[in-house]
């Protein structure tokens, strides 16, 4: 990694989008950080901020024109994300829209920008989740639109192909929050293989890795601890 080198990283304003953001400015990248209602990246002269609430077409279509402005990509990490219940919309109509134009039309949109922007070697993540492979009741627009840009991610690959490295990455569970009891913490780490928190950095070393694995391209990552394969066990073996 040399220090010439610029990184557009969505959802940025907290949590692992923030971390993978501080990641890169410690180790010379240029960020492009996008936030949403809050960004919590202390000042740095590397770094430069974008607000758009990816669920509104003209907040997108300002953050594309803004994004012309700034430049060669070297990277792109679509991580923003909205993971709200079905239950809890009150409109179902507007949540469903709301996953997929976060999830899906946002990174498109974003993606369709930089078109003329790519840097020699450039390579693009999506972060999923290992629950676009496995259904879920009480999170289907979550789930449903993370396959959607899953599988939008793997069309980029195609599309960006000699020019653009695509891939995905499907974390599982990252990183306890305070609310969680220890019960719940137990239940969740007894159905990995690892058996343990996954935390932040483990995304951040798959990151790593395939923003600099030249050969690696329209591959979807499981950083998940094995909870995948130990859910499937448990759904064709358990009582
Ligand atoms: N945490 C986990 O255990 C876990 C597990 C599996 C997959 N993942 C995936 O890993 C990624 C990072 O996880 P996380 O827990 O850090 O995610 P998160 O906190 O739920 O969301 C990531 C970012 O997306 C932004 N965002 C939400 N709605 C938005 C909107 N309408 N427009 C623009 N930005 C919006 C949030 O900003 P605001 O807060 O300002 O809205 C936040 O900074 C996500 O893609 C997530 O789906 C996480």
């Amino acid at each position: 990694m040399t220090d010439s080198q610029r990184i557009l990283i969505t959802g940025a304003g907290r949590r692992l989008g923030k971390v993978l953001a501080q990641h890169y400015l410690d180790n010379g990248w240029q960020v492009l950080a996008h936030f949403n209602s809050a960004c919590e990246l202390a000042h740095h002269a590397a770094l430069k901020t974008v607000q758009a609430d990816l669920s509104d077409p003209g907040a997108v279509g300002r953050m594309c024109e803004w994004l012309v402005q700034q430049g060669p990509v070297n990277a792109v990490i679509h991580n923003a994300s909205c993971f709200i219940a079905d239950a809890d919309a009150a409109d179902l109509a507007r949540h469903y829209e709301q996953h997929q134009r976060v999830h899906v039309t946002a990174p498109a949109r974003i993606t369709a920008a930089l078109s003329d922007q790519w840097a020699e070697g450039a390579a693009m993540i999506s972060i999923s989740d290992i629950y676009a492979d496995i259904p879920n009741q009480r999170f289907a627009a979550y789930c449903a639109s993370k396959a959607g840009l899953q599988n939008w991610s793997l069309s980029m690959a195609q599309r960006l192909k000699g020019r653009v490295r695509v891939n995905v990455i499907q974390p599982g569970p990252v990183q306890f929050l305070p609310q969680h009891d220890a019960a719940y913490r137990e239940r969740v780490l007894s159905q990995s293989l690892t058996g343990r928190e996954l935390g932040y950095g483990a995304i951040v070393q798959a990151c790593d890795y395939l923003l600099s694995a030249e050969a690696v391209c329209g591959t979807v990552m499981r950083v998940d601890g094995g909870r995948f394969v130990a859910n499937r066990y448990d759904q064709t073996f358990s009582d």
